[in-house]
């Protein structure tokens, strides 16, 4: 049995992804996690007195906290989550993008290095591609599709992948990346499109749309992530990189008309507001490598999933209301006050 630290464990894919190792694997877990804005143990309370599951606050960027968390639950991998994670946020400041994410990750590295762990797994994300044209469909990423950045975000994670790969490269270290399409389900901070939109929705508020509502995103249920990367961490071969994604396109804007037309609310809520500065037209992955080498499918249609979300999300009303007080409320004045007006 492997003890895990899974760093960023408080946010939505990490906290997701704790949950799936506890019940569908004997693993033990520490959850490293400093607890920014967008870590909340609310979303662990189910698991808090498992045997298997403990939290350490820290930060990643912090070595001597980390390998003190390393050594003292006799950690053998390192799975990262963390990191900030929202391009608006990367667009409004990027300096705490590249500290964790960068800079973070190159201390997980050296601490791998310096313990001599078994293996690292680096959760990263379709956006180090950049955007794919609309007129060619056909067209997805592959493992093998140059590195294109065009948001800070998406520089900060690739930047974090080329490490990687440097520390695999120059010290033979068992290092793997996962690069996943754009996540929906339980627990993901309402800053994001899905859970933005079902909250303004269920709150009778405007929608707000960024330019035409035409930029195509290939969505997955958290879950299929997290079953993916147990997979990746099981089989998966040293060095590489392995795409998942859900062959599943959509434009934001039906997404929209969707979840309003699942809650019964009319589509006047809608709102086109200012576009995303640089916002990437389209995302979407080609996972035949994962499903070909490695044998993983994903367990969720995004019909069966959506609705799983949308009924989380109303069930879960308290969940989302604490969250969207406080710190997140000036963040929404700062993306969307300019852009509404
Ligand atoms: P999230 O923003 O919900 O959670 C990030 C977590 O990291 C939070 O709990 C936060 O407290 C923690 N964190 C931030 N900085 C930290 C630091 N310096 N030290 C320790 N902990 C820190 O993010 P998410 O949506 O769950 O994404 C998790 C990972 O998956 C990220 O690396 C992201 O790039 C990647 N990813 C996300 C998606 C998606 O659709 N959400 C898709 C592909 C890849
Ligand atoms: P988001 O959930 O931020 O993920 P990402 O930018 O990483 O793909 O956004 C998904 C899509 O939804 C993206 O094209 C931007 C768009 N969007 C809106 O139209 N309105 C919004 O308020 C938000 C947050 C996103």
């Amino acid at each position: 049995m492997k003890s895990i630290l899974v760093t960023g464990g408080a946010g939505f894919i990490g906290s997701n992804f704790i949950k799936y190792v506890l019940g569908n694997t004997g693993h033990s877990v520490v959850n490293y996690d400093v607890l920014t804005y967008a870590g909340n143990l609310e979303n662990l309370v189910d698991v808090e007195f498992n045997d298997r599951y403990k939290f350490v606050k820290g930060d990643i960027c912090d070595k001597d906290a980390v390998t003190e968390a390393v050594d003292e639950n006799g950690i053998d991998t390192i799975i990262n989550f963390a990191a900030e994670s929202h391009v608006d946020r990367s667009i409004l400041g990027a300096e705490e993008f590249i500290n964790t994410n960068v800079m973070g990750t190159l201390v997980l590295l050296q601490v791998l290095k310096e313990k001599g762990l078994s293996k690292y797994l680096q959760v990263s994300t379709d956006e180090v591609y950049g955007s794919l044209p609309e007129d060619k469909p056909e067209l997805k990423f592959t493992e093998s599709t140059p590195i294109t950045t065009n948001s800070p975000y998406s520089a900060s994670k690739a930047s974090a992948d080329l490490l990687c790969n440097s520390f695999r490269h120059t010290f033979g270290l068992p290092i793997l990346i996962t690069r996943c399409s754009n996540n929906y389900g339980p627990y993901q901070f309402p800053e994001k499109l899905i859970p933005l939109m079902i909250a303004k929705a269920l709150n009778g508020e405007d929608l707000p749309v960024y330019g035409d509502g035409k930029n195509v995103r290939d969505w997955l249920y958290v879950d299929d992530h997290c079953s993916a990367i147990m997979t990746v961490l099981d089989k998966g071969k040293d060095g590489d990189v392995y795409n998942i994604g859900g062959n599943n396109e959509w434009y934001n804007i039906d997404i929209v008309k969707l979840i309003l037309k699942k809650l019964g609310k009319g589509e006047d809520m809608i709102r086109y507001v200012k576009d995303r500065p640089g916002h990437d037209r389209r995302y979407a992955i080609d996972s035949s490598k994962i499903m070909n080498e490695l044998g993983w499918t994903p367990a969720h249609n995004f019909e069966d999933g959506i609705e799983l979300t949308i009924n989380w999300y109303v069930e879960n009303k308290n969940w989302w209301k604490k969250v969207m007080s406080g710190e997140y409320k000036n963040y929404f004045e700062q993306n969307y006050g300019s852009k509404m007006s």
